[in-house]
């Protein structure tokens, strides 16, 4: 079964998951030659070190074009600088995703990835300056919200759809339940 998102059509429907520290290019490659994924993802980068040209930031965007097609993934929680990282970002990838799932301590801790579940004015604000000024298409990648008492994903969707996002992909625990496999 072939999948479209946005103006991009994949060949089938795998797709391999952006994962920090896992998804760099060399594996990206590997994944691409043994298991012909329609679609790969990067790890995840930070908008404000693109922003701050970061050197190591810049060389986590690195691809080849046997990739394509490759949906790049940034995460903040300001929507000045995840609009310049859209920009920016977008010129180099097919899709453009925004991470609103991580649970690291060290980026919620910042107000980013999956704490902006508990904001959604925010994530609204966010969702739109990335749409704006991505020239590719946008997708949003969730949870199903920050903890049981706080599960937004319907809310989400919507604020994604009538904001102009191609597609979401929920990750199917909240941000408490980390990667827990007690369902
Ligand atoms: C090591 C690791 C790193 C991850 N990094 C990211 C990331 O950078 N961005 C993201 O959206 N999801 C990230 N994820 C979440 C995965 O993309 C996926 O949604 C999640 O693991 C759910 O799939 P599972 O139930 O098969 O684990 C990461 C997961 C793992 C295990």
């Amino acid at each position: 079964m072939s999948l479209k998102i946005g103006n991009v059509e994949l060949k089938n429907n795998l797709i391999l998951a952006p994962m920090a520290g896992v998804t760099d290019l060399p594996f990206r490659l590997i994944t691409k030659k043994y298991g012909n994924p329609g679609l790969v993802c990067n790890e995840m980068v930070s908008a404000k070190a693109i922003c701050y040209n970061d050197e190591k930031t810049l060389k986590m965007l690195e691809m080849e074009e046997t990739e394509r097609p490759i949906s790049m993934q940034i995460f903040g929680s300001d929507p000045e600088s995840m609009g310049e990282a859209a920009k920016f970002v977008s010129q180099k990838c097919d899709i453009l995703d925004i991470n609103m799932g991580c649970p690291a301590p060290k980026v919620v801790k910042n107000g980013d990835g999956s704490k902006l579940l508990l904001d959604l004015k925010l994530a609204e604000k966010i969702i739109k300056s990335v749409v704006k000024n991505s020239s590719k298409p946008v997708t949003l990648k969730i949870r199903k919200g920050w903890d049981e008492e706080h599960v937004v994903v319907e809310d989400i969707a919507k604020i994604a759809e009538n904001s102009g996002v191609s597609a979401i992909i929920v990750h199917g625990r909240t941000r408490n339940e980390f990667y827990s496999r007690n369902f």
